[in-house]
């Protein structure tokens, strides 16, 4: 009688085991935060080039990829309409607050961001520098408006939702998922004006590749910030203006920035951080009135080396390492809003 019960017992497990197997996979919950840009664009004709960025609303963008929701339980927030180009630190801090928000209320388990191409690199990296979640946050755009022939944005938003669903996405930091490519938000950069496959990473090339439904990642970057910058209370971030280098360039535009109030210049410089002696002279002046001056370089790649062509440490300029300008901009002014130290900052350049 106790074998028979046993037995029964064990085929009961066996048979709830089954059962549970086969139920559905339980679907990520992901939120998607809109702001504008190309792929919400709307044009007068499948052909032509002319359109207008940011007047597609979330829900019509939902609707228009149904596949999504193969992927997870996906809903919607507008939280802007604008092209890229009108993008700014107030919607920045908006945006990093509801994210931090969502993930704190455990409202969802990734986030997609659809954005503009012009400043998708820059929200992308303010966003790693600010979210303090290790959840899933991907930004996607489009290079043709939604009312194009052979238009990108359906097949980038489907990709970028694989890619939020995908559990190989978490602690990657903020990805921007474009043309089936996954990059890291420190290195990406938009390097055409017109071409689908803009996007690139000049330095390290991209952490992934989507293709065929499925999300494979090659490698990961190690630069994480230590601790991600506490925007919760912050409505501005200190100014700072990027002046770009070039052949017998004038010194009249850092100094009419040096008797400014402005907090900072990263100066886009030639090859390896370079200027000529003018300029030099009145990026040290600028230093001397308190500014924090920023070697960074218009070439598109490769790193400024502190100390080595320029004599930083007399001269009192620090490096932005391989950050692209509008890159070094972005954590100069997150590090001046904590801090005024220049060791400090330089710091976080070698190491954010
Ligand atoms: C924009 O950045 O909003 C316009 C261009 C684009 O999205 O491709």
């Amino acid at each position: 009688m106790k074998k028979i019960f046993l037995l029964f017992l064990v085929s009961f497990a066996f048979i709830h085991i089954q059962a549970q197997d086969k139920s559905p996979k339980k679907m990520p919950r992901i939120i998607i935060l809109a702001t504008g840009g190309t792929i919400a664009g709307s044009g007068e004709s499948e052909t032509k080039a002319a359109y207008t960025a940011g007047k597609v609303p979330i829900d019509d963008l939902l609707n228009a990829v149904p596949q999504i929701h193969n992927y997870g339980k996906i809903t919607g927030e507008q939280i802007a309409q604008i092209g890229s180009q009108d993008m700014n630190i107030t919607t920045w801090l908006k945006l990093a607050n509801r994210i931090n928000q969502i993930f704190k209320d455990n409202l969802a388990d990734a986030i997609v961001v659809t954005h503009g191409t012009d400043t998708q690199e820059e929200t992308a990296y303010f966003l790693d520098l600010t979210v303090q979640y290790e959840k899933p946050v991907v930004l996607v755009g489009a290079m043709r408006p939604s009312t194009a022939m052979s238009q990108d944005g359906n097949r980038n938003l489907l990709d970028a939702v694989m890619v939020a669903a995908d559990p190989k996405s978490q602690d990657k930091g903020v990805i921007v998922s474009m043309n089936e490519r996954i990059f890291d938000s420190r290195d990406v950069t938009k390097t055409s004006t017109t071409n689908l496959g803009t996007f690139q990473s000049r330095n390290f090339g991209p952490i992934g590749l989507i293709y065929d439904g499925k999300v494979s990642y090659y490698y990961k970057s190690l630069r994480d910030p230590a601790k991600k910058f506490d925007v919760s209370k912050l409505t501005s971030l200190p100014q700072v203006e990027i002046v770009y280098g070039y052949a017998d360039a004038s010194p009249l535009t850092v100094t009419c920035l040096a008797n400014s109030p402005i907090k900072g210049i990263v100066y886009a410089g030639m090859g390896n951080g370079n200027f000529n002696a003018p300029v030099g002279k009145a990026l040290e002046e600028a230093v001397k009135k308190g500014i924090v001056v920023c070697r960074s370089n218009r070439a598109g790649s490769g790193r400024i080396t502190l100390e080595n062509e320029v004599d930083d440490a007399a001269l009192g300029f620090i490096v932005a390492d391989d950050l692209s300008p509008q890159k070094a901009r972005i954590l100069l002014m997150l590090s001046l809003s904590e801090t005024s130290d220049k060791s400090k900052i330089q710091t976080n350049f070698f190491e954010y």
